[in-house]
């Protein structure tokens, strides 16, 4: 087998054998709901996707990641799921994912499905057994059921509270028409969590595996992979007012560590490790180099990488990366941070700046209120964002991102330079966050709105009609595809441009040698063949010598103006 030296700015090297094409990757998140609708009901579905692969194919990604697409009531999207083994009518057929998934490999892309194994649907088969069951049963022992507290079981079973708002457990009313038992779900009440303790939900989902694999999945995000145990007892606990959402991957000062008691007893637990060790076997049975990438939001990075143990995953998303705020001093800490803890068992970094979870960074990068790391805004946010600085500054977060050495996730839409859509109509809102705070939090609605394709035409080319299951902004005329298509200055070219670039110059396998000197703004660094030079302030400085290979915004001369990145032959 052919032996690569994997780059790493420090003294460990690494082997890389192989293909492992997934240490360099570029995967690119499809939405389903909002690629590309096939049949006109204004949701996107599988054929659609399969239609418009040759554009990601000359975009220049390597992989692709679909979000659910199982068959799913959608009360969250789709990440409630109620088969796991099925493709939801609204989506398609399995043959239409096959069909979808021939067509990628055949033009050498690669298809990671999504894993949602902390929690089912309530629609799921498994959970309606469990209410049928009752208490004490074999089936209410595959979900996380308890009594109640006080004098009639009223109260829930402890102050654990759901990431989209309210309690974290629902009462439900037993088959004799009294009110019984608790179910504890950390999303919504639709999503009950499994309980990971039980052998029969482990080996449900190894079955689960292996049908994608069987079918040719090139691997599995795994969705909150750092919530499927729970603390023995399930103590109570009050979440710091300033975490994340998901656990709060925070960005701490350098030096600080977590506080292992601020911890959740809900988020990262060290018992899920031993279920990823056990999926890694599953995979390795078979061919083709698949993976298993984490969605875990915890801190430090030293400790998500340890869902990428050489015997674990393969990859962790860095969301201490996409939360770092635009600056010099925090994104080389952020960098630095990122390429020692992965290096340090010896895993690829990843990079992510945008998803369906997040304000998408061409908006997110220009908040000026409190609200900086962009959990959800809407029409009433103070400090909402300049829509011109916003995109300056993701075009040149997106340039130093894709010029690191590791793999990179791109979410739909940003190689188009999409906004956050801030105004859509309450009455248009599908995210549980919404109603579960009664509006107070917006939610992700504005990260998901289907994608124009072409400026002129009905829902922007999303499909054959003007349908679509949230409404599009008018700026999506000038941000389609075609528009863009072949414009030079455009934000896909500008990707399409670093996405060859990246791998022509073998950046992916690279390393970070950083270039001093340049100001307190400039984040600045050899890696390999490239010099990648980006400005995060407001002056203008003077571009060190080499051939200017790209840049984020037109230069003049030999002044790199603020909030702009080149890249320079080193
Ligand atoms: C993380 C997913 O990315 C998000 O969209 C979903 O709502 C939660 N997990 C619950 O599945």
């Amino acid at each position: 087998m052919e032996a690569l030296s994997f780059g790493i700015p420090c003294s460990k090297v690494f082997v890389m054998t192989g293909s492992e094409w997934w240490r360099t990757a570029v995967i690119y998140q499809i939405y389903p709901r909002s690629f590309a609708d096939s049949n006109g009901d204004g949701m996107g579905d599988l054929a659609g996707i399969e239609s418009r692969l040759p554009a990601l194919r000359d975009l220049g990604i390597d992989a692709i990641w679909l979000s659910p697409f199982y068959t799913s009531p959608q009360r969250d999207a789709g990440y409630d799921v109620a088969d796991y083994c099925d493709v939801d009518p609204l989506f398609g057929t399995l043959d239409d994912f096959a069909s979808l998934q021939a067509t990628a490999h055949n033009l050498g892309i690669r298809v990671i499905v999504d894993l949602v194994p902390n929690h089912s649907s309530s629609d799921h088969p498994w959970f309606q057994a469990a209410l049928a069951a009752g208490p004490g049963s074999a089936e209410r022992g595959h979900y996380i059921f308890r009594d109640g507290k006080g004098v009639n079981g009223q109260l829930p079973p402890n102050n654990w509270e759901s990431v989209f708002g309210g309690l974290a457990w629902t009462r439900v009313m037993e088959a004799d028409g009294t009110p019984g038992q608790w179910y504890l779900h950390l999303f919504d009440s639709s999503q009950p969590d499994f309980d990971w303790q039980s052998p029969w939900v482990r080996e449900q989902f190894r079955d689960v595996l292996r049908f994608w694999l069987d079918r040719g999945a090139d691997g599995f995000r795994v969705d909150v992979a750092h919530g499927m145990i729970k603390a023995a007892g399930l103590p109570d606990y009050t979440p710091p007012a300033d975490g994340g959402s998901m656990g709060g991957a925070t960005v701490l000062e350098p030096g600080v560590v977590a506080d292992p008691a601020a911890t959740a007893p809900y988020w990262a637990q060290p018992g899920v490790h031993e279920i990823y060790r056990d999926w890694r076997l599953v995979l390795d049975e078979y061919p083709g180099d698949r993976i298993l990438a984490a969605e875990a939001w915890v801190d430090p990075l030293s400790h998500v990488a340890e869902w990428v143990r050489p015997d674990e995953m393969h990859q962790a998303f860095n969301f201490a990366y996409l939360e770092t705020l635009w600056g010099g001093p925090a994104l080389r800490r952020v960098i630095d941070d990122s390429l020692a803890a992965f290096s340090a068992v010896g895993a690829p970094s990843t990079w992510v700046l945008s998803n369906h979870d997040v304000v998408r960074h061409a908006s997110r990068l220009a908040l000026t209120g409190d609200n900086l790391q962009g959990h959800g805004i809407g029409p009433k946010t103070v400090g909402l964002p300049d829509a011109v600085v916003g995109l300056r500054r993701a075009r040149a977060a997106s340039a130093l991102m894709l010029a690191l050495p590791g793999s990179s996730y791109l979410y739909q839409g940003e190689e188009l330079g999409l906004p956050e859509v801030v105004d859509l109509p309450d009455s248009a809102r599908e995210d549980p966050t919404w109603f579960r705070t009664n509006g107070e939090r917006y939610g992700r609605d504005g990260c998901r709105v289907p994608l124009p394709w072409v400026g002129s035409a009905p829902s922007y080319g999303f499909g054959p009609t003007a349908a679509s299951w949230l409404p599009q902004p008018a700026i999506w005329g000038e941000l389609a595809r075609d528009v863009q298509e072949g414009v030079p200055t455009s934000t896909l070219e500008l990707y399409k441009l670093a996405l060859r670039l990246r791998r022509e110059h073998g950046l992916g396998l690279g390393s970070v040698s950083w270039l001093n000197g340049l100001g307190d703004a400039v984040v600045a660094f050899t890696n390999g063949s490239v010099t990648v030079v980006a400005n995060t302030g407001a002056a203008s400085i003077t571009l060190p010598a080499g051939e200017v290979l790209l840049a984020s915004e037109p230069l003049t001369g030999r002044t790199l103006p603020g909030d702009t990145t080149a890249w320079l032959r080193a």
